[in-house]
């Protein structure tokens, strides 16, 4: 399939090259071979250029998910919204992963059990206890194409169907996932901040939550009793018998519900008809100049392709590219969070993050496994002199209870930024202020426009019959 497509986009490339050149070559007398690279047809020299560097780099159309099976999606929709899925039926995964908010939710931290209300407005709901999520809310986009296996800021979470899943929950790992995304969707369920929720906490109904006593490592007895709850909800006999044909409803497990929720979020989130996308198919006139400039240097002297690579601009691996360490840090290391670092126990490994793909980057701040920053303009500066970015860093753009938690002691910022990645460097002269501008207008390049509008993924009522609003 792979060299397919490749065929493909090299037969359109070779097409739309061969019209241009058709109109020049023909007006050319034959043995001036310099005329060959004055096109002023279809194809432009900066188009000459950045194709060149799009080739090298080997960025291809990135391949389409296969059709989903709609039973399956339909599901999935049900469970997304659904707050039967969390213990106290407060919380469902939108509430994190809004339509509205880029597929995220827009805080620089999520904030989950023990708060109301949708995105940045999202408040402790008055004394509840309540913690914060130790990292920014990933966005869903294009989670679901073939070869995307490594999930989470830190990839504690990845495979495939082939290869078999690693995840958090080691040994009891469930192996029948259909891919990474379908298993990711058993996890957000078992943390007690995120949705299991506290002990002794009673659900909307004031009745106990049957989950809060367990540990977060309680995952297959989590899972059972979730599992277990949608089965015996008869909201969704018709969904489970349309989704699972033949299957006795009894005999179905978490990974079933979660390969339905990553059916829907695959439907519901792959955004691949950016302007970016249709000029990968061989359409030039798909980007503006500005952003064909923003390209250029995206692909060539801003070196922004040496961790975003490949058609999603993500190489999938973990770089330290020194973040600003703010908020509340996660696991041992907190107020630090050392990402890579805490799942290999590798130090040369800390304050590594997963390279995020940039499909949709405008849609989705705040920015960085933090939510660092709010802007996406401060976030690629970031990258273009850490130094100086760490030394000029406002900690007031975080959630305002998180405001201010900033660990920039000498000591400490010397120790992160001994490992920052060498490759976060920029060929030549520092870039300008109109340079930056190009590279904004790139990194706008990759939003598909269906992705601006997506009331129509939003059911008009759930399965359990809980209310959608928060
Ligand atoms: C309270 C907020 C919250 C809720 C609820 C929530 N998520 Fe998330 N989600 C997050 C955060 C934060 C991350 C990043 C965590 C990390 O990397 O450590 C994340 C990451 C993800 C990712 C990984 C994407 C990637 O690029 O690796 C997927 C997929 C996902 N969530 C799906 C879901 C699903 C499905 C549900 C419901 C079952 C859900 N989430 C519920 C906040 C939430
Ligand atoms: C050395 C590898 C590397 C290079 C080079 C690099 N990045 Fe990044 N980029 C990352 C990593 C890793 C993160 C996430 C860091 C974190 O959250 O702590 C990131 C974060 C980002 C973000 C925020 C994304 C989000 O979802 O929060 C943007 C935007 C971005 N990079 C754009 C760029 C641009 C533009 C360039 C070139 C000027 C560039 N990057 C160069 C590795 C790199």
């Amino acid at each position: 399939m792979a060299s397919k497509t490749k065929k493909l986009g090299l037969v359109s490339l070779a097409l739309c090259i061969g019209l241009s050149l058709n109109i020049n070559v023909n007006a050319a007398t034959p043995h001036k071979k310099s005329n060959f690279f004055r096109y002023n047809g279809g194809i432009s020299k900066t188009d000459i250029l950045l194709r060149k560097k799009l080739r090298f780099h080997d960025v291809k159309s990135v391949e389409k998910p296969a059709p989903q099976d709609p039973a399956m999606v339909e599901l999935g929709q049900s469970l997304f919204f659904d707050k039967e899925l969390s213990g106290r039926r407060n919380i469902d995964c939108e509430t994190c992963h809004s339509p509205f908010l880029g597929s995220a939710d827009g805080q620089s931290q999520s904030r989950a059990q023990g708060a109301i209300g949708l995105g940045p407005s999202r408040r402790q709901n008055g004394d509840e206890r309540f913690d914060f999520l130790p990292r920014n809310a990933l966005s869903l986009w294009n989670r679901g194409v073939p070869g995307w296996d490594v999930m989470f800021w830190d990839g504690r979470l990845s495979g495939n169907a082939q290869e078999g899943f690693i995840s958090p929950a080691g040994d009891d790992t469930p192996q029948n996932f259909t891919n990474a995304l379908g298993a990711f969707s058993a996890f957000p369920i078992t943390p007690d901040e995120e949705m299991r929720g506290f002990p002794g906490q009673l659900d909307v109904f004031g009745q106990p939550n049957e989950l809060g006593d367990l540990t977060d490592e309680d995952f297959v007895e989590i899972w059972d009793l979730i599992t277990a709850r949608i089965v015996n909800n008869e909201g969704y006999d018709e969904l489970l018998d349309a989704a699972f044909p033949g299957v006795e409803q009894k005999d179905l497990d978490i990974a079933d519900l979660s390969n339905a929720m990553g059916a829907f979020m695959t439907e519901a989130f792959t955004a691949l008809d950016s302007p970016f996308d249709r000029y990968l198919a061989g359409d030039n006139s798909a980007m503006s100049d500005s952003a064909k400039r923003g390209a250029l240097l995206f692909y060539g002297r801003a070196n922004c392709a040496a961790c975003h690579s490949g058609g999603l601009q993500t190489d999938f691996e973990f770089h330290n590219i020194a973040a600003p360490q703010v908020g509340t840090g996660r696991g041992d290391a907190a107020p630090l969070d050392l990402g890579r670092g805490a799942i290999t126990g590798n130090p040369s490994e800390n304050f590594q993050f997963r390279t995020p793909s940039l499909r949709n980057i405008e849609l989705e701040g705040p920015y960085m496994h933090n939510g660092a920053f709010d802007e996406l303009e401060d976030a690629i500066r970031h990258h273009l002199d850490p130094f100086t970015s760490l030394a000029t860093y406002d900690a007031s753009q975080i959630e305002f209870e998180l405001a201010g938690i900033f660990q920039n002691d000498p000591q400490t910022l010397e120790t992160i930024l001994s490992t920052l990645d060498p490759e976060l460097v920029v060929y030549g002269r520092p870039l300008n202020d109109n340079e930056i501008k190009d590279l904004m207008s790139f990194m706008s390049a990759l939003t598909d426009p269906a992705s601006l509008n997506l009331f129509e993924i939003i059911p008009t009522s759930v399965a359990s019959g809980l209310p959608l609003a928060d």
